[in-house]
C-alpha cells in the first residue's frame, strides 16, 4: 500500500539513514573510546534513532532517557517554556554525557537541555541530532554531531511525529499542508 496521505514524500531513505548512523557511531566510538559514555535519548522523538545509533557505537556505554515538554507561547520572546517531564535516573556527575535528539529546529529545546544538564556537573556534555533544520533557528546553537541537515519543511518518520502519528515510518518523509507553530 502506498498511500501518500499516510506515508508522505520520502526525503531520506532507510539506506541513507543506515549508512549515516553507521558513520556517526564509529565517529562517536573514536571520540569516546577512553571515556565513560552515557548516551541519553530525548523521548519520544529520538527513540528510533537512539536504538540504531547506540548499536552502531562499538564501545561499552550506559543508556538513559528523559522526556521534555515544550509549551509554546508566542507572546514570550523565548517562544514559551520547556520542562523535563520525565528525568534520567543516573547520577551524571563526572560522566561524559551525549544527548541524542531527533531534530534541532528553533534551538530552544537544545539550549534548555544544555543549561539544565550542565548544572549537574557532568565531566563533558555534547549533543547529537539526527536532523538539523538550521533555517528555522531562533537561538544560536549547534549540535556536535549531526546526521543530516534538512530544509525548512515539516518532516515525520523514524521517530518524528505529526500529532503523535507517523513515528513508525522507517524513513524520513515530508508532509504537505502542515503548518508549524
Ligand atoms: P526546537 O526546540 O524548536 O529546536 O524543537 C525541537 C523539537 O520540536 C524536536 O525535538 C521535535 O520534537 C519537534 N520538531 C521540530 N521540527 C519538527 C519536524 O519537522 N517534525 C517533527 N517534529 C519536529
Ligand atoms: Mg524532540
Amino acid at each position: 500500500m502506498t498511500d501518500s496521505r499516510l506515508f508522505g514524500k520520502p526525503m531520506i531513505t532507510q539506506e541513507a539513514m543506515r549508512r549515516r548512523v553507521k558513520t556517526l557511531g564509529l565517529q562517536i566510538a573514536r571520540d569516546y573510546q577512553d571515556k565513560d559514555l552515557l548516551l541519553v535519548g530525548v523521548l519520544k522523538g529520538a527513540f528510533a534513532f537512539f536504538a540504531d545509533l547506540c548499536r552502531a557505537i562499538p564501545i561499552p556505554l550506559h543508556v538513559d532517557f528523559l522526556k521534555v515538554a515544550r509549551h509554546i507561547d508566542k507572546r514570550r520572546s523565548d517562544g514559551g517554556t520547556i520542562e523535563i517531564v520525565s528525568d534520567i535516573t543516573s547520577d551524571i556527575k563526572g560522566q561524559d554525557v551525549l544527548i541524542v535528539e531527533d531534530i534541532v529546529d528553533s534551538g530552544y529545546t537544545l539550549t534548555f537541555l544544555k543549561e539544565t544538564i550542565q548544572t549537574r556537573k557532568p565531566k563533558s556534555l555534547k549533543f547529537c541530532t539526527l536532523l538539523d533544520k538550521t533555517e528555522r533557528r531562533k537561538v544560536e546553537i549547534t549540535a556536535d554531531y549531526v546526521g543530516f541537515e534538512v530544509p525548512n519543511k515539516f518532516v515525520v518518520g523514524y521517530g518524528l511525529d505529526y500529532q503523535n502519528k507517523y513515528r513508525n515510518l522507517p524513513y524520513i518523509a515530508t508532509l504537505d499542508n502542515v503548518t508549524e507553530e
